[in-house]
């Protein structure tokens, strides 16, 4: 027997006909004498009917149990009236089976395959195969795959050329850790896995190619999280003889393009743009979720003079005392209040301060310290009302943006202020060129090293805080979606970076002196950008990891629970690449 349609594909514009389809018992049901079975392939359900007339069929029909794989011949019938099921595709018909072959049978399951099981992550993955079969995930890796269609399609037809570069290559300092690969041939020698195609593409802008994209496998050794994974799938982008504006308008285009084609959303273009210290003073975040308001307010001028001497000695120094207005918090119980002041605290805040909006003022252990002009002006910027609660926080610019920006996203998190359905794209611009490593005393890059600084930016290590670069990142409802930058193609700007990051001659030749040899053959001015893909494929799918989105991720933990990767190797294996393991570590 031979398969004549998909389980999910069949109407009532078959009935009558006489169909054969394959897949996997989903369920069974024994109704007086009649078994129904719900058999599942890639395309949905199809009721499936045995009717104890047909003997032989019937018989075999008893004993299958989920999962087992089938071929089943019958004719299409109109459901009974009464039992039409209006939640389903093919809730309007079932196929009354004549032949039935079992292709395989499939022992007891670690666990159901439905949308609703509350097995184990860890479950889930060492059976990932099953976990695959669930109909969330059947969805979710169609949409990714005309994601990844519909953004080939979009370069191809813009004129770029996809071309591949290497996965083994040498270790560069972009930021993660590198995975590194032994090499046999050369002893004592590594590889590292690509952090992304970074270097290279530039390295084709430089040989001409002039508009490149890949779909890039990138790899990082870093610690995960739900929208971190070790090996991570980017939409890669270069082009030459453009400017910021090139690119970001061939991103909205392309955005908009796969939204209106995956989810047939019209997306509004442009997005709008917001500077780096806007972003950081009114979300506290270089990635601000904008599908709900609850600003960030800086309050340094208003309370300069005010009696509260925590604010006024922190203001003395030049930092800040910025707040933000939790509407209905007034509700908080002292010991919610100190909760919040412990999660600000993860952030080296060193107090909450805070105030109960009422009809008449505010109220809290605090508010004798302030003038009743002081109350007012912080009602009138939060635009508090009475019922509200008002926090602050005094302390450096960062500690107070990192607090109160994540305080912002917690509460409307448990507010339910954030409205599920928007898809608020922005673009954050205006990066500072480096930012100061208080572990290494030492200024880094913030993107990397070979983001151009903005046109007539006259850089020395003095002004170095000052700097901005020509980078811009793009955000979708508070993920960073991707980054990129126009690079830097001139050699003596690139030295100059490199001094200031305190990168030698003679330690940058050994890092990249292949990118800075090609650059010094007559490179073009050129600039791109990298989204990562599985954070797209996630926010469409409305996933809120991308392990979801992931046919086979790692755990939080970085293991591969299928495979069990990593694992030990041979002693052989270790032998032919000159290693000799001195520390042994149990994986759990
Ligand atoms: P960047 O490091 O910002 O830029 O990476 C671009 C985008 O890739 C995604 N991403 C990740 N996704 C999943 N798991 C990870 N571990 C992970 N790390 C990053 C993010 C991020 O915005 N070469 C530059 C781009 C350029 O300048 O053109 C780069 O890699 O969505
Ligand atoms: P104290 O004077 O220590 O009793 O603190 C009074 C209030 O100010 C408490 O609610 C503290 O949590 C808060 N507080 C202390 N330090 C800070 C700070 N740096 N920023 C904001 N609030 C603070």
């Amino acid at each position: 027997m031979k398969r004549s349609c998909y389980c999910g594909d069949v109407r009532k514009d078959s009935i009558g006909k006489e169909l054969t389809v394959c897949g996997w018992v989903h369920s069974r049901r024994d109704h007086g004498g009649v078994i129904f079975i719900d058999l599942r392939d890639r395309k949905g359900i199809l009721q499936i009917v045995f009717e104890p007339e047909n003997k032989e069929v019937f018989a075999a029909a008893e004993k299958m149990r989920s999962e087992y794989v089938i071929c089943v011949k019958g004719r299409l019938r109109h459901r009974p009236e009464g039992t039409v099921n209006p939640n389903m595709p093919t809730g309007e018909v079932e196929l009354v089976i004549s032949e039935l072959e079992i292709l395989n049978s499939a022992p007891g399951l670690p666990f159901e395959i439905s949308d609703y099981t509350e097995t184990s992550e860890e479950i889930r993955l060492k059976y990932r195969y099953l976990d695959l079969r669930r109909p969330s995930f059947q969805k979710n890796f169609i949409i990714r795959h005309q994601i990844s269609q519909e953004t080939r399609n979009f370069f191809n037809s813009e004129g770029f050329l996809e071309i591949e570069t290497p996965f083994l290559t040498k270790s560069t300092p972009e930021g993660a850790r590198d995975f590194l690969v032994p090499s046999r041939i050369h002893h004592g020698n590594f590889y590292a896995l690509p952090q992304s195609p970074q270097l290279f593409k530039q390295i084709l802008m430089v040989s001409g190619f002039d508009k490149y994209y890949q779909i890039a496998r990138c790899f990082r050794d870093e610690d995960l999280r739900a929208d971190r994974q070790l090996e991570f799938t980017q939409i890669d982008v270069e082009m030459s003889f453009i400017d910021e504006d090139d690119i970001i308008s061939l991103t909205e285009k392309m955005l908009s393009g796969v939204f209106k084609k995956v989810l047939n959303l019209d997306i509004k273009t442009p997005f709008l743009r917001l500077k780096y210290e806007d972003a950081m003073l009114r979300f506290g975040s270089d990635k601000p979720d904008t599908r709900f308001e609850m600003e960030i307010k800086d309050f340094s001028d208003e309370l300069k003079n005010c009696g509260f001497s925590v604010f006024s000695s922190v203001l003395s120094k030049g930092n800040p005392v910025r707040g933000l207005c939790i509407p209905k918090g007034a509700g908080l119980s002292r010991s919610d209040i100190d909760g919040l002041t412990k999660f600000v605290s993860e952030y080296g805040a060193k107090g909450l301060a805070w105030m109960k909006i009422t009809k008449d003022g505010a109220e809290s252990n605090i508010v004798k310290y302030f003038k009743d002009s002081e109350i007012k002006a912080i009602i009138s910027k939060l635009n508090a009302n009475a019922g509200d609660l008002v926090v602050f926080l005094a302390d450096d610019k960062k500690i107070v943006a990192q607090g109160l920006g994540a305080l912002r996203l917690k509460m409307a998190k448990e507010l339910g202020l954030i409205d599920k359905n928007k898809f608020n794209f922005l673009w954050v611009v205006d990066f500072p060129l480096f930012e100061w490593d208080n572990q290494e005393h030492r200024w880094a890059a913030l993107h990397h090293p070979f983001t151009s600084p903005r046109d007539g930016e006259i850089l020395s290590a003095e002004n170095a805080g000052k700097a901005k670069a020509r980078a811009y990142d793009i955000v979708l409802n508070g993920v960073e979606l991707g980054g990129g930058s126009i690079r830097i193609h001139k050699k003596e700007v690139q030295r100059k970076v490199f001094e200031i990051l305190n990168i030698s001659d003679e330690s940058s030749r050994e890092k990249f002196g292949f990118l800075l040899d090609a650059l010094s053959f007559g490179a073009p001015p050129h600039g791109g950008i990298a989204l990562g893909f599985d954070r797209l494929c996630a926010l469409i799918c409305s996933e809120e990891s991308i392990r979801e989105v992931i046919a086979f991720p790692k755990t939080q933990k970085a293991i591969d629970p299928l495979s069990n990767a990593p694992s030990s190797v041979d002693e052989k294996q270790l032998k032919e690449l000159g290693i000799k393991i001195t520390l042994k570590q149990a994986k759990n």
